[in-house]
């Protein structure tokens, strides 16, 4: 199918050599293939549609001119996307935001059987949504929010059966939420806030399958909270806030195990608050504004970082686990009847030992009448407020403690602005609009250049305090659109209602060029338009609300890509439909100079690193290359203990006499500075028993090198070869495919963000001196895939795909996606490789397909490991079937880690 796109036209301003171009993307995409010539030819009856949208849309300021003629798709009208089939152009996505309308939708628009993307966001269109548009069974994307369409939700829509996106947030719909939603089954996003819904959730949306994000919050709703939203499996986001609900939280709530924030804000509910114990991926939890009554939950999840309970009947002491939540920033509490004893003193928290966690902790206007002081509260991040309480009563009152003031959620003190240093100075001719990239800084190096200035929202986050957030929001960012960290500047952020969080991104031309090509800007648009970032749990669901660039067009770029004549020297004004426009842009172009020019530059930590202080890392320690040069005696070929994906590995002995493994990255795996220390971050804060822990690192004279605790018994794949000396046991097998099983578990589920590992293989299972097995190489996939994206000569990470032969994922390599399930193949073939001893290549034959040729053949016993004696026969067909579910060549039929942990548990439950 050709895509046949709008193309822009130019106009021209008189002679200035470098003219501000201002590209507003709504008004039309540009176009890096430009069809001169259309052979196919537009539907005629959806040309009559079209212009019957037009006629109703109330397009005042004339942003469809040219909407003439008869063939849409071959004359590229502003914002028709068409696509050929047989000969014929159809409409599939109309983009249409921003276009300041403020008519109706004509029903006309279910005439257009072939759309998929119908984009109408931030106009004032008024009017119902047309039920013609249930029609549309192509429908993929429903972009409505941000007009002011009223009326009521046609229960024609629940027949859109390729829906995944409901976005009509920020309108005035009224009406119940039709009970036909629960047949969307692509469901993803129902992003309905900020509207006058009313009536109860239908409980039947608990079917919605793929449901991710329940985004309602800001309406009339009533009723009881339907219990059979916990049977969506999938869901990671439940937002209600400002409803008016009755009845309380129903108890399958703390059922949901994706659920990584529930948000129910002011929404009149009774009652107590659910056991969460099974809420093992909250992160965010907000119940405040209602009446519950009862104790403060008994478990909370380790993930948890913000927790808002305040203005509520609760009561009780503080439970013990609320002392243990290393990773929280923000405990409101505030307005309960909560008592007993402020045991600060016990407290266990990141902020110990990471100088960038926070904690706030509102705990005012309660009965606390005890406060056991400690060194945590010494820590400059960390806050307590406990005025209000008996405690501050007296004397004796803590006073530091004791002041009055107001915690709320969007007042959290935020980034302060930082001076960007040695560059300032030389900073950027404003003239040409060219401005200082911040991201380069780091590498000392002060360039301007021509951004394109994107405005993006995240409409539920998982969090409430920005900054620590920033560099997962930048890589994000970065690696999803493809650009290198050093290309994406946050440079500035804003909380609104929701809270929601606003950000101005700008993006910027690699180093050795100041601005983007025509097809770059295109590839940026679209990245950011069409919802393609990946789903990110912590960052929720997003939107893009404006993309600007404003930078010159390349004249020979533009002459060779145009239909336009191009007079030499002039340059292009203005990419837009008509005229009319101009003065209209350059307006709006000079509101968005004024009210965004003071950035509050965010520097990123790795120019914190070279201009504020090194980078420190929580727990972790920070060697010097000379020590580690000493440790291994010069990097000595005989303290080698093997190499990596990421480079060699030599054992070295610490000066306090400790045995450390220490990885040295190869020189084409060296990355910048920023990414290695966020990737330091990530890896310091994962610590589970059954993964070999980092003890340190060395970031200086060019060199990285990871150390991490020594592994006494090497690794797995060396007790399974046939010359090893004490051949495993069954019992021992199982033990170890436990453990590693545990570990890779909880890279998957516990690790935040969650991690795949990539490369699962039996020398990546380590055996410490009591033969407990520990998974070694963990986050260095990522590690080892930048380099790509900076554009670094191939080297050895010259293909996508990372991983080791014979463990690889079939439909990995077929399709390059990455899940969960690739991990759970590879370990599978350590589980083969666990039952019958054999590598997972060997002389050219795939272990996965030897096996299950002999499992099909009935001759199990023909390749067991000769070296595993007195094997109980009813563990080994189970095991065996496990590791076989494992390998299946399609994604979905394999377990999942937890099952897997669980069936070996059973097993292991099985032994004599
Ligand atoms: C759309 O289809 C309806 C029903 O089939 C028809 O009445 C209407 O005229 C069509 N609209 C256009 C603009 O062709
Ligand atoms: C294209 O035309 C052929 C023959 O007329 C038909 O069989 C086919 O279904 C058409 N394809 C589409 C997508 O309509
Ligand atoms: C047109 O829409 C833009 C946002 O797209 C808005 O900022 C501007 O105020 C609108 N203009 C008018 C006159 O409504
Ligand atoms: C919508 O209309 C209001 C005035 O009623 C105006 O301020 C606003 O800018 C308009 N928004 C758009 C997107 O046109
Ligand atoms: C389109 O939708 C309307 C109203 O929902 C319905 O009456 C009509 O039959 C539908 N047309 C087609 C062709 O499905
Ligand atoms: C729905 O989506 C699937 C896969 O994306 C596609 O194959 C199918 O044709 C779509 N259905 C309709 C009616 O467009
Ligand atoms: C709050 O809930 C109670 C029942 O729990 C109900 O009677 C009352 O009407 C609700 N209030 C509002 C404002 O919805
Ligand atoms: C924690 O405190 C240090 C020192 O005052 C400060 O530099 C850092 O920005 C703070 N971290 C956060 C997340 O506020």
């Amino acid at each position: 199918m050709q895509i046949y796109r709008r193309l822009g036209y130019m106009m021209f301003s008189p002679s200035p050599k470098l003219i501000i171009c201002l590209l507003i993307f709504s008004l039309g995409l540009p176009s890096s293939t430009i069809q001169p010539y259309c052979t196919a030819i537009s539907d005629a009856g959806e040309v009559q549609v079209l212009q019957a949208i037009k006629r109703n849309v109330g397009d005042v300021f004339n942003r469809l001119s040219n909407w003439n003629g008869d063939d849409p798709c071959g004359n590229n009208w502003v914002g028709v996307i068409c696509t050929s089939v047989n000969g014929t152009q159809h409409v599939v996505e109309l983009r249409l935001l921003n276009m300041n309308f403020t008519g109706t939708l004509a029903p006309d628009l279910g005439n257009l059987t072939h759309l998929e993307v119908m984009d109408f966001m931030w106009n004032n269109i008024t009017g119902s949504i047309p039920g013609e548009i249930g029609n549309l069974s192509s429908l993929r994307l429903l972009l409505l929010n941000g007009n002011k369409l009223n009326g009521v939700l046609p229960p024609e829509l629940g027949s859109l059966s390729n829906l995944t996106h409901m976005q009509i947030d920020e309108n005035n719909i009224s009406g119940p939420i039709p009970q036909s939603f629960q047949f969307l089954n692509k469901g993803r996003h129902f992003h309905m806030n900020n509207n006058s819904l009313n009536g109860s959730i239908p409980p039947e949306l608990g079917r919605l399958e793929s449901m991710l994000h329940i985004l309602f919050d800001n309406n009339d709703l009533s009723g009881e909270l339907p219990p059979e939203l916990s049977n969506i499996s999938t869901l990671i986001i439940l937002q209600l806030d400002n409803n008016h609900f009755s009845g309380s939280i129903p108890s399958s709530y703390g059922n949901m195990s994706k659920l990584s924030k529930m948000s129910l804000r002011n929404c009149n509910l009774t009652g107590n608050i659910p056991e969460l114990s099974a809420s093992i991926g909250l992160i965010y939890l907000d119940l405040s504004h209602n009446q519950l009554t009862g104790e403060l939950p008994a478990n909370v999840s380790q993930t948890v970082t913000t927790i808002d309970l305040s203005f509520n009947q609760l009561n009780g002491e503080l439970p013990p686990v609320f002392y243990e939540l290393r990773s929280l920033e923000l405990l409101l509490l505030q307005n309960n009847s909560l008592d007993g004893n402020v045991a600060a003193a016990n407290l266990k928290h990141n902020a110990f030992t990471n100088e960038d966690s926070i904690l706030i902790m509102d705990f005012q206007n309660n009965n606390f009448s005890e406060l056991t002081t400690g060194a945590f509260l010494d820590i400059t991040n960390v806050t307590l407020r406990l005025s209000g309480n008996p405690v501050c009563n007296g004397p004796s009152a803590p006073s530091k403690f004791c002041g009055n003031t107001n915690t709320s959620i969007n007042t959290i003190p935020t980034t302060p602005l930082m001076i960007p240093p040695a560059c300032s100075a030389s900073s950027c001719d404003s003239s040409s609009n060219q401005e200082l990239n911040y991201g380069l800084l780091a590498l000392n190096v002060c360039k301007c250049a021509y951004p394109l200035t994107v405005r993006y929202r995240l409409k539920s986050p998982s969090f409430a305090i920005y900054q620590p957030y920033e560099s997962i929001l930048l890589t994000h960012l970065s690696n999803g659109s493809n650009l290198s960290n050093y290309q994406t500047n946050l440079s500035d952020f804003a909380w609104e209602p929701g809270p929601r969080l606003s950000l101005i991104v700008k993006l910027f031309p690699s180093q050795n060029t100041s601005e983007f090509n025509k097809s770059e800007v295109t590839r940026l648009y679209n990245q950011y338009s069409t919802w393609s970032f990946p789903i990110n749990r912590i960052l929720g669901p997003y939107e893009m609300i404006s993309f600007e660039i404003k930078f010159p067009y390349n004249v020979s770029e533009a002459q060779a890509g145009s239909k336009s004549r191009l007079s030499t020297g002039a340059i292009a004004g203005i990419v837009i439909g008509a005229a009319a426009f101009t003065a209209l842009v350059v307006a709006a172009f000079m509101l968005v100079i004024a009210r965004y020019s003071k950035y509050r530059h965010v520097l990123s930590g790795k120019q914190a690193a070279k201009h504020h202080k090194p980078v420190k890392v929580d727990g972790v320690k920070q060697f010097t290359f000379k020590e580690l040069r000493k440790v291994t005696n010069n990097f000595d070929d005989s303290m080698k203990l093997g190499q990596g994906g990421y480079g060699r590995v030599y054992r070295g002995v610490l000066a306090d006499g400790s045995e450390v493994a220490i990885k040295r990255a190869q020189e084409e795996l060296l990355q910048g500075e920023k990414e290695f220390s966020t990737e330091l971050q990530l890896l310091s804060r994962v610590h589970h028993r059954n993964l070999v822990s980092l003890v340190g690192y060395c970031d200086d004279e060019s060199e990285q090198l990871l150390v991490y605790e020594y592994m006494a018994n090497g690794t797995l794949r060396d007790h399974l070869q046939p010359n090893s000396k004490a051949p495993l046991d069954f019992a021992a097998r199982l033990q170890i495919a436990l453990e590693a099983a545990k570990g890779i578990l909880y890279l998957h589920t516990e690790a935040n963000p969650p991690i795949f590992h990539r490369d699962i293989k039996a020398t990546n299972i380590l055996l410490d001196e009591r033969m407990r097995a520990k998974v070694a190489d963990f986050g260095l996939s990522k590690l080892a895939s930048l380099p790509e994206l900076e554009g670094a000569p191939g080297g050895y990470v010259s293909t996508l795909v990372k991983g080791t032969p014979g463990y690889l994922d079939p439909e990995y390599l077929l399709t390059h996606k990455l899940t969960n399930k690739s991990d759970v193949y590879s370990f599978g073939v350590v589980l083969l490789e666990l039952i019958t001893g054999q590598q997972a290549i060997s002389k050219g034959k795939n272990l996965v397909k030897e096996v299950n040729l002999a499992s099909e053949a009935g001759n199990m016993l023909s390749i067991l490991d000769p070296r595993i004696e007195n094997y109980p026969t009813e563990c080994l067909q189970p095991f065996l079937h496990l590791a076989l579910a494992c390998c299946r060549d399609e994604t979905d039929s394999r377990p999942s880690m937890a099952d897997v942990v669980q069936e070996l548990e059973f097993m292991l439950k099985l032994m004599p």
